[in-house]
């Protein structure tokens, strides 16, 4: 965080309700003090009237905002442009100040993407298998489909969910075939070597003891996958993944690149990768307090 605050220092924040739990201003204020930016962060508590909120920021000048449950996709009303990933993700969580308002991106998709990518978790011409398809599984299911996935599985408790997802995402990538199906059906999957990303609120803490699937031979097919569950650092469905002999990432790197891609669109600066690494460090400090 930068030392002192004076007459140019610059206000960046999150919109949520709650906000009390976020390690977003971890990650920008360490990344404002790293870059040399006159910036701060902070967390807002919006409890309601969003529309008034984003008014406000602007009115007082705030360079960007992140926006969080239960936000995400009702803020877009209150913006003068988004981004058409984020349209068609159906979520923005990240606002950047231009000319009469905000402009809405989603960067959870675009954190997911830079993980992977560093992870060499692949999604290119791979079966991919998500499970999930609430909120966060919107974001994944659209970088599969971009990222070119051969086919994708979409598994979820409730399949009516997961069919809708996968309409959504045919309607904007008709060449990438999209099966939606209950997860207790995951043994009628093809018997061959997939991606997995684990897009469930299942395992997250303090239910560390459970996993969306429990059964080893689900998981003997998944050679590479990422829960992007972050805490606990390592989740019963990683362990399962590894025991069959996958590699598995958990979610730290895409909450890290969420928030770096954010701070790269606020600054128009690019982050190199030590400073990425030292609020990595920071994030896994912060974790385990
Ligand atoms: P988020 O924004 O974190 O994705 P969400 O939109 O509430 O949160 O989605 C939670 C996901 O976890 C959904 O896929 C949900 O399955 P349903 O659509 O069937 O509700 C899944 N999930 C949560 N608790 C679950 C449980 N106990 N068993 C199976 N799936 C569960």
């Amino acid at each position: 965080m930068i030392k002192e605050a004076d007459g140019k220092t610059r206000l960046c924040g999150l919109i949520g309700y709650p906000v009390g739990h976020t390690l977003s201003p971890v990650i920008h204020n360490t990344l404002a003090e790293a870059m040399g930016k006159n910036l701060v962060y902070v967390p807002f508590s919006v409890e309601k009237d969003l529309a008034a909120a984003v008014r406000g920021a602007y009115a007082l000048n705030i360079l960007g905002m992140n926006v969080t449950v239960p936000y995400k996709k009702d803020v877009m009303e209150a913006l003068v442009e988004v981004d058409e990933a984020a349209v068609r993700i159906g979520a923005v969580n990240t606002l950047v100040r231009m000319e009469g308002g905000y402009k809405g991106y989603n960067t959870d998709y675009l954190g997911l993407e830079r993980a992977m990518k560093e992870e060499n978790i692949q999604i290119a011409g791979r079966d991919v298998v998500v499970l999930g398809a609430g909120g966060a599984a919107n974001a994944v299911v659209y970088l599969c489909a971009k990222a070119g996935a051969k086919q994708i599985y979409i598994l979820n408790r409730t399949v009516k969910k997961a069919q809708g997802l996968a309409e959504q995402v045919a309607a904007y990538f008709p060449e990438c075939p999209v099966t939606a199906m209950e997860t207790r059906d995951y043994d009628k999957l093809p018997d061959r070597a997939m991606t997995c990303i684990q897009a469930t609120s299942i395992g997250l803490f303090p239910n560390v003891d459970a996993a969306v699937i429990e059964d080893p031979a689900f998981y003997r097919r998944i050679d590479q996958a990422v829960d992007i569950i972050y805490n606990p650092g390592e989740t019963k469905f990683m362990r399962l993944v590894k025991e069959q002999g996958g590699r598995v990432i958990n979610g730290l790197k895409m909450l890290l690149y969420q928030g770096v891609t954010a701070f790269e669109l606020w600054n128009d600066v690019s982050v190199d990768a030590d400073t990425c690494y030292k609020v990595q460090k920071l994030l896994e400090q912060e974790l385990q307090k």
